[in-house]
């Protein structure tokens, strides 16, 4: 069962988050938690999150980059759900051992991603603080799936990425479910 935390404020205006939803949402294990659907105030249901957390084997985070990190909603998300003797400290064990995927498209291309381009730092660099959000609460840590250019990558090319994202989560459920699955 896959935990799947998104985060866009405006999933209708979406080009890139909305395809790479569409190609798992009906993957059978697959929760859909929209946090600007369920939250638009920013009142998270701290317990209903942590719930839907346990239950799962995998939790993925995905969202549009937004000034280098995640939108507000998922950063405030973290602050209240990944709760300290919840989440790590003392008795706080409940995501350990769970897989944890990141899937973030940017708006810059990936050129823009280096010492000399518009943003001075290869993506790599940007990785950390979500990485080790997880790793804190002892989560194992998937390689991320990036979307550079979620404006100008092409049909095909974020097809080709949606695919992969599928084909990845389809993985990760049958690992979950110890046998093969699509
Ligand atoms: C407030 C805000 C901050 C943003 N910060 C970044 C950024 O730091 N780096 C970047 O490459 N794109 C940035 N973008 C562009 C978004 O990442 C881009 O619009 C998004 O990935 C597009 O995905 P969508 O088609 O699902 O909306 C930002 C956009 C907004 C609105």
């Amino acid at each position: 069962m896959i935990a799947l935390i998104f985060a866009h404020p405006y999933p209708d205006r979406s080009r890139a988050n909305r395809a790479l939803l569409a190609a798992v949402r009906d993957l059978d294990g697959v929760a859909v938690r929209s946090l600007y659907e369920r939250y638009p105030d920013f009142d998270i249901d701290v317990a209903a999150e942590q719930r839907a957390l346990a239950e799962a084997d995998t939790v993925v985070w995905q969202h549009p980059m937004y000034w280098y990190s995640t939108p507000g909603l998922l950063k405030h998300w973290f602050e209240k759900v990944l709760a300290r003797g919840w989440a790590y400290g003392e008795g706080g064990t409940a995501l350990h051992g769970k897989r944890c995927l990141w899937v973030v498209t940017t708006g810059a291309g990936p050129s823009a991603f280096r010492p000399e381009g518009m943003h001075g730092h290869p993506m790599e660099a940007f990785v950390p603080p979500v990485e080790q959000t997880a790793r804190f609460c002892g989560m194992r840590w998937e390689e991320p799936l990036v979307v550079h250019g979620a404006h100008t990558v092409g049909d095909e090319a974020l097809a080709a990425a949606a695919a992969d994202y599928r084909r990845r989560l389809a993985a990760l459920l049958a690992e979950a479910r110890g046998g093969d699955d699509e």
